[in-house]
């Protein structure tokens, strides 16, 4: 089944953040965010980072939903505010099913949106979406590790963290060792074991 880009996208909402589809004037954000040394040092973001992969990236956002195949990904710009209102770019999120009811989830938030707890908002929207409507019955999530902001969002949200796994995370240049975490669609949204920093 083809979407259509963007009138197709589902736009998801706290009240506080809402996750509507990509555009074209999100560009210059997208741009500041993936240049900024926390998105370089922990995603595979192209570097050097400009306008043109911001351009490319808005493009493949839509080819991804305009395919809905059962493994394209779906994207979000994560907005700050509430919709139909002005929703200033704040990040992306985004989900990519293996067609097999399994996903993988990751998230990016623009350097002045961080610290304020937006991204565990984010997280929680997608995974309603992903759960319910979209059928995913198993969600993953890896980082790099040592990305603490990135494993504590997905430690509230209630994933478990399985393991530690040589050069899970293959960034540009050279793999990374990474964390690997899941929550099953029936798992508590809240966390399932002590923060390892408290333990
Ligand atoms: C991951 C990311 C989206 C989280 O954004 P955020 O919600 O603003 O995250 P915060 O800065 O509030 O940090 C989240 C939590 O981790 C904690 N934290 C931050 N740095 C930490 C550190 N070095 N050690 C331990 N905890 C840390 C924060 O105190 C916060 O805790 P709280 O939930 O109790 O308030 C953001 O850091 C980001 O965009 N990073 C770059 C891209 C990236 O790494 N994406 C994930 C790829 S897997």
């Amino acid at each position: 089944m083809s979407r259509r880009f963007p009138d197709d996208v589902p736009v998801l909402t706290d009240g506080m953040v809402t996750l509507r589809p990509h555009r074209p004037a999100d560009a210059d954000g997208v741009v500041e965010q993936c240049a900024d040394p926390a998105s370089v040092r922990f995603t595979t973001v192209p570097r050097p980072y400009g306008p043109q992969q911001a351009r490319e990236f808005l493009e493949l956002v839509r080819r991804e939903w305009e395919e809905s195949s059962p493994t394209s990904a779906r994207f979000w710009a994560i907005g700050l505010g509430q919709h139909p209102g002005p929703v200033t770019f704040a990040g992306s999120i985004d989900y990519r099913p293996s067609g097999a009811g399994t996903a993988e989830v990751g998230y990016g938030l623009h350097p002045m949106a961080r610290g304020r707890g937006l991204a565990v908002r984010a997280l929680n929207l997608v995974l309603d979406q992903a759960f319910g409507e979209d059928g995913i019955e198993v969600m993953h999530w890896r980082a790099v590790v040592g990305n603490w902001p990135s494993r504590r969002t997905a430690w509230r949200s209630g994933f478990r963290v399985e393991g530690t796994v040589r050069q899970l995370c293959p960034l540009p240049g050279r793999a990374q060792d990474g964390w690997i975490g899941s929550l099953h669609r029936d798992d508590p949204r809240r966390p399932c074991e002590p923060w390892p920093m408290d333990s």
